[in-house]
């Protein structure tokens, strides 16, 4: 038995090696941790419990196969963050770059499956040069069976893909399946083709950072959900949004404990501008209706106009949907209606409960927007928040004019309770464009134009400028005072803990994608 221990920890040692230590040392030089180091960092210490760490590649037709690197570039497990049980896969960057052969492959379907069946997260740690090259045509097939079992178990239990190194080719198919991507300034890109093949088919110059680096995918695709300054902080991340869900979508998010004591916030009456046309951050009425420091935004550079999250009011974790005043006067427009979707439908997969604050004066016009598909891509947000069964709060805070205030989570739509403030201004448009419009023969026919639209102007303001023509239909269910708003959230959040809606029989739904 002593020969056999023996032979078994040399074995270890190897595998533990990954590509060798020049390898590992590279690693280190550009800033990247190994991949046993990204694991170590996430889960709980002495947590980690490995899988198929003697697998071998297969593909043996080139030079290039004949060394043996156990594990085959990619390190699957299971552990716990925080007591609770997640599934990690975390590519090894230096046995073959990390790339993707046909072993590879079914060691992260392995762990798929297992996660899938048992009902807890599924973590990719990536980094990794897409399919391994010599292997051919069954590192091709091992990538589908990869994004099969991703889309099977879309809903089911989240995955989270954070991208640390390159990701070229397959590689960013599965993380794009998966409900959060997270980035790392300067080390990691994500592209389907290279500058290489840029430059040969567009002609373009571009470097791999500008053409997929963490800022282009931040601000610009919107592929990436986050983004750290370093691979340290990004695992903290990981672990702080998964703190936000639950192991699957059949159980509820943990809740935090909570204390009930003075839920007036006195600074929610003074946030809003005298004047209905100006600016003010959103997030300073978010930091005060949820818990002290519980906002984490997600898509934070993406589609500003619209602020996405998670939070917690009284412990329990919420999903927070609010226009953005301070950009583009809080419109809906293509990139906001998708960004808001996205999340929404998440946190309705995972019994994630709804707040939508509302502050928006409509769609975004003009031939741009209408020729990029404004109104499939608007859908998709009304869609979005129709069919979300979860418990679904609602707060007009300023503006909610046109089309938009359907689509903000109205009450028309399934919302639970809806709370307006008393500068609440709930219509078709503003009172200029509307009055202009309806009031244009009596404006054109009067003496004093500027004074007759003033006048109707003022009487449209006084008429459906202000929440209590919806109040009086039951549109909005209570007029509140700013101040009250974390109150009435956490009676009403409460009031709606056990909601239960069953939606007609389906296969699924047709989200106008
Ligand atoms: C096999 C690979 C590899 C790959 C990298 N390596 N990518 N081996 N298959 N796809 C190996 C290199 O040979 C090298 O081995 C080691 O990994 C490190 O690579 P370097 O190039 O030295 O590293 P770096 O300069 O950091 O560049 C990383 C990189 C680059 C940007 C990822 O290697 C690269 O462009 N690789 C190819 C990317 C690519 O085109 N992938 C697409 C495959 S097709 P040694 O022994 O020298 O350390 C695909 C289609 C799937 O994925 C479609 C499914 C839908």
């Amino acid at each position: 038995m002593k020969e056999q221990i023996e032979k078994l920890q040399a074995k270890r040692q190897q595998a533990l090696l990954g590509g060798g230590q020049k390898r590992i040392d590279d690693q280190h030089r550009k800033g990247k941790l190994t991949a046993r180091e990204r694991i170590d960092l996430l889960l709980d210490a002495g947590s980690f419990e490995e899988i198929g760490m003697f697998v071998e590649h297969r593909g043996r037709d080139f030079s290039i196969d004949k060394e043996v690197y156990l594990s085959d570039g990619v390190v699957t497990g299971y552990g716990t963050i925080q007591g609770r049980l997640v599934y990690v896969f975390s590519q090894d960057f230096t046995v073959f770059g990390g790339s993707l052969s046909e072993t590879h492959a079914e060691k992260i379907c392995k762990l798929m499956d297992l996660a899938l069946k048992n009902g807890a997260p599924v973590i990719g740690l990536n980094d990794s040069g897409g399919a391994r090259i010599q292997e051919g045509v069954v590192s091709l097939g091992g990538y589908a069976d990869i994004f099969y079992r991703n889309t099977i178990a879309s809903g089911v239990i989240p995955q989270i893909s954070a991208i640390l190194g390159p990701c070229a080719g397959g590689a960013v198919y599965s993380p794009a399946i998966t409900d959060f991507i997270m980035m790392v300034e300067q080390t990691s890109y994500m592209f389907v083709t290279g500058p290489n093949v840029v430059k040969t088919v567009t002609h373009e110059d571009v470097t791999s950072e500008q053409l997929g680096g963490a800022e282009a995918h931040a601000t610009k695709s919107g592929v990436t959900h986050f983004t750290y300054a370093n691979e340290v902080a990004c695992i903290q991340g990981i672990k702080k949004l998964v703190s936000y869900m639950p192991s699957n979508c059949d159980e509820s998010a943990p809740a935090l404990n909570y204390e009930p004591g003075n839920e007036v916030r006195e600074k929610l009456n003074s946030i809003i501008p005298a004047n209905p046309n100006q600016p003010y951050d959103m997030r300073d009425i978010i930091a005060e209706v949820v818990d002290a420091d519980s906002f984490y935004e997600v898509h934070k550079g993406y589609a500003e106009n619209i602020v996405v999250g998670f939070a917690r009011i009284a412990g329990r974790s919420i999903g927070v949907v609010a226009n953005q005043p301070a950009v583009l006067a809080g419109v809906l427009d293509i990139n906001s209606s998708k960004k808001g979707a996205r999340f929404v439908r998440f946190c309705d997969c995972f019994n994630i409960p709804l707040l939508t604050l509302v502050d928006v004066p409509g769609f975004l016009p003009g031939t741009d927007q209408e020729w990029h598909g404004i109104i499939s891509n608007g859908a998709k947000l009304l869609y979005a928040f129709s069919e979300a069964t979860v418990p679904k709060l609602t707060v007009i805070v300023r503006k909610a004019y046109g089309g938009a205030y359907d689509v903000m989570n109205s009450k028309h739509i399934g919302a639970d309770m809806n709370f307006a403030w008393p500068n609440a201004e709930i219509a078709v448009m503003g009172a200029k464009g509307a009055a202009e419009i309806i009031f244009k023969r009596e404006i054109a026919e009067s003496a004093n134009k500027e004074e007759k639209l003033k006048e109707v102007v003022d009487a449209y303001s006084e008429n459906f400028a202000n929440p209590y023509k919806a109040a009086a239909r039951g549109f909005v269910d209570e007029v509140i005072e700013p101040s009250q708003t974390r109150a009435k959230l956490i009676r009403a959040f409460k009031m709606t803990e056990n909601k239960a809606v069953k939606l007609p029989r389906k296969k699924h739904g047709n989200i106008p994608l």
